[in-house]
């Protein structure tokens, strides 16, 4: 297993040669890979330098104190962008303000003075397990559901039929010139491909409108006018939508698919079901 670099910042020397001692006893004794620094200014400075996993910062210490070493170590972080280290601190410091201001600055836990040193070791890996390889989990979670949820938009179900045939027909295509369009995006495929399919996926979708907006007419649908704002409203967003993908918004590309399947099913769920059921009644399948 590759050792975590740890960074402790202690000015106390005996307390240092406790800490060493502890981090080498134990399930975690293999674990970590020590750097020692005895003042805040160095804790900071040998960040920078050995880019450590872990930091353990003594509260107080000379030259910079822990707290100011903590919040140097963390705007540095959000300057270089880099992945931030877990940042333990060392108080014996019983007032709860202190361990809230902490927190506040980016601490990630605290070990409170006198720790049991024998077990420290395994203190400090829970830490850095609980934030970082717990975290990640639950990130490679919420990754997978997004994408869970993603694909299952692109399906098309018999629960989105408004049972009209040709309509059905055609809001199939629909999903299909969409999945083709996401696809060809998340591929990578050149800008001209994408661009073309596009272009043919924006008039399939007037002339589902148009085709839908006569059959409706042709029956004498009462809410023929909200819906065809509906529609309108769409057509003019989505020509928003590819005039910056054409500006060179590459980002719109899965906004706009994914803006289209999730109008289109609420569309379809909402809105043509209901002219379905109106069809239905002059017998129109
Ligand atoms: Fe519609
Ligand atoms: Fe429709």
């Amino acid at each position: 297993m590759k050792k975590l670099k740890l960074l402790l910042a202690e000015d106390d020397k005996t307390m240092q040669a406790l800490f060493k001692e502890g981090i080498a006893i134990g399930s975690h004794k293999d674990s970590f890979l020590l750097t020692i620094v005895d003042n805040g200014k160095k804790a900071v400075e040998a960040y920078q330098e050995i880019k450590p996993d872990i930091v353990v910062l003594d509260v107080i210490m000379p030259v910079l104190n822990g707290y100011k070493a903590l919040s140097e170590i963390r705007s540095l972080e959000e300057r270089g962008k880099k992945d931030s280290a877990v940042i333990i601190m060392l108080t014996s410091l019983e007032n709860k303000s202190y361990i809230f201001e902490a927190s506040e600055l980016g601490a990630d836990g605290y070990i409170k003075k006198p720790y049991k040193h024998k077990v420290v070791g395994e203190a400090i890996y829970k830490c850095y397990k609980k934030i970082k390889i717990d975290a990640k989990k639950v990130d490679e979670k919420k990754a997978n559901k997004e994408e869970q949820k993603r694909s299952s938009l692109y399906q098309w179900l018999d629960k989105y039929s408004v049972n009209v045939l040709k309509m059905d027909e055609q809001h199939k295509k629909l999903v299909n010139l969409i999945n083709y369009f996401y696809t060809a995006k998340k591929e990578r495929k050149e800008q001209a491909v994408l661009k073309a399919s596009l272009n043919y996926l924006l008039s399939y979708t007037k002339t589902h409108f148009s085709h839908e907006e006569k059959l409706l007419e042709e029956n004498s649908y009462p809410d023929l006018i909200p819906h065809k704002a509906i529609h309108k409203d769409l057509i003019d967003s989505l020509l928003d939508m590819k005039e910056r993908f054409e500006g060179g918004d590459k980002d719109v590309a899965d906004e706009l698919s994914l803006l289209l399947l999730e109008w289109l099913f609420d569309h379809i769920a909402k809105n043509d079901k209901k002219y379905g059921k109106y069809l239905n009644s002059k017998n129109i399948t």
